[in-house]
């Protein structure tokens, strides 16, 4: 998977509306991940210096945040829910046949750098565990039968 870095130029139009101020960081960090699906390292140390603040403070904000991610992110990001409810509905297989068809695991982007994997808490669906969401879309009860059809649409950049 190619890596995304940031330019001099990038970086300009990302902070273009933002003053140089600390209490911006989060927004100008939430910016990029979204740009870039990842909070590239010479973006956290470009906007230490544009805002006169250390890199540890950012670093820290950084990890802090769910929504934000030091590490490339895929082009889809797939949130199974592992909650009591999903759990007992089958959350468990639904996460093995995610990992065997995509060949990751838990926190991890596929080679082609198409989708990431996360396993998270309750996403409030209960009625329709076993739960995930892809990209925001949310898919309940879900089978493995309908996986791969799933990703085949998301790959091809279909609306699903
Ligand atoms: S436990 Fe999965 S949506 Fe609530």
């Amino acid at each position: 998977m190619a890596i995304p870095a940031i330019s001099d130029q990038d970086f300009d139009r990302l902070t273009r509306a933002y003053p140089s101020d600390r209490r911006y960081a989060l927004a100008v960090m939430q910016d990029m991940q979204r740009r870039y699906n990842y909070i590239p390292p010479e973006g956290l140390t470009a906007l230490a210096e544009y805002l006169n603040c250390p890199v540890a403070e950012l670093y820290s904000m950084a990890t802090f945040y769910k929504a934000l991610s030091l590490k490339p992110k895929g082009n889809h990001i797939i949130k199974v829910c592992d909650g009591t409810a999903c759990h007992i509905r089958g959350s468990v297989n639904l996460l093995n046949g995610i990992m065997a068809a995509l060949g990751i695991g838990p926190e991890e982007t596929t080679e082609d750098g198409e989708f990431s994997l996360e396993l998270v808490n309750c996403l409030g669906s209960c009625a329709l565990a076993p739960v995930m969401v892809v990209d925001g879309v949310y898919y309940g009860k879900v089978t493995l039968e309908s996986l791969p059809d799933i990703f085949n649409r998301l790959r091809e950049g279909a609306a699903v």
